[in-house]
């Protein structure tokens, strides 16, 4: 109801995005010219950050203690979803490719997500096993970037992590080929049916399915400043183990 009532207005308007589709278009928004914010619409969309700010002379030495500390801030003020994070990773093709996963686990060993192994970010690791992940909280304005060498965790860390979803989710695992095309969402409604009869309560976890670990060697934190001058920090991991800490431009 709200999106009809949205697109309504926008017919009101005229249409002033570039699209060649649009060019003709007056005040008849056809099905065929969809609903674009206008060019002037978007240059108007814009904020000023002044919430914090970052500085390389007081952040810890460890990039992920700051990690650590910023993720807690995030959970602390119920941002939406604080543990979203984008993940980027480049196939045999060399096109890159993002998606939304949720971080599950954090240690000194690395940044730990579960998924399908079969799916195209699991093909793609196979290529190529380097990724980067992406924490947005907006209402910190707030960004982190890491970026390291991927591997899939132990099958145990998988089977605990499994056994302590629910069970719709279990099953999930099992009913949905990930990124494969299916004719049609009664195909995985028809999987769930038929992976809850065969397991009843206790399904095992599917063969591809399981975490994988991101090692990071080089992180970055942004922390949105007043007239786009922005902190961002670089933590480059040194041959010895330690972390080089550099103010990057905005
Ligand atoms: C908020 C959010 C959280 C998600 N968490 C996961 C996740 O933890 N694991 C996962 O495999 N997919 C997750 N998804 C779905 C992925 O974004 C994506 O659609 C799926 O993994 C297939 O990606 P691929 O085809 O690039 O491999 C999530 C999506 C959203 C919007």
């Amino acid at each position: 109801m709200a999106i009809k009532q949205a697109r309504g207005a926008l017919k009101t308007a005229r249409c002033l995005c570039a699209l060649p589709m649009c060019a003709a278009y007056t005040s008849s928004m056809s099905d065929a010219c969809p609903p674009l914010p206008s060019p002037a619409a978007l240059a108007a969309l814009r904020i000023s950050y002044e919430r914090a700010e970052l500085d390389e002379a007081s952040a810890p030495a460890a990039p992920m203690a700051l990690f650590g500390q910023w993720l807690a801030e995030a959970i602390a003020a119920q941002v939406p979803e604080p543990n979203a994070m984008t993940l980027a990773t480049v196939g045999a093709d060399l096109r890159p490719s993002t998606r939304v996963v949720l971080i599950k686990g954090i240690d000194a060993r690395g940044i730990v997500w579960y998924t399908n192994y079969d799916s195209r970010k699991g093909r793609e690791l196979v290529a190529n096993p380097y990724a980067a992940l992406q924490f947005h909280w907006v209402e910190l304005e707030r960004v982190v970037r890491i970026e390291g060498r991927v591997s899939r965790i132990s099958d145990s860390e998988s089977d605990a992590y499994y056994a302590s979803r629910p069970l719709d989710s279990r099953i999930g695992a099992w009913a949905s080929p990930q990124s494969e095309v299916i004719p049609g969402r009664g195909v995985l409604v028809a999987n769930a049916v038929k992976y809850g009869a065969k397991f009843l309560l206790q399904p095992p976890r599917p063969p591809h399915w399981g975490g994988y670990r991101l090692e990071p060697d080089n992180w970055q934190f942004w922390q949105g400043r007043k007239s786009r001058l922005h902190d961002r920090l670089l933590y480059t991991q040194q041959a010895d183990a330690l972390w080089l800490r550099q103010r990057l431009a905005p």
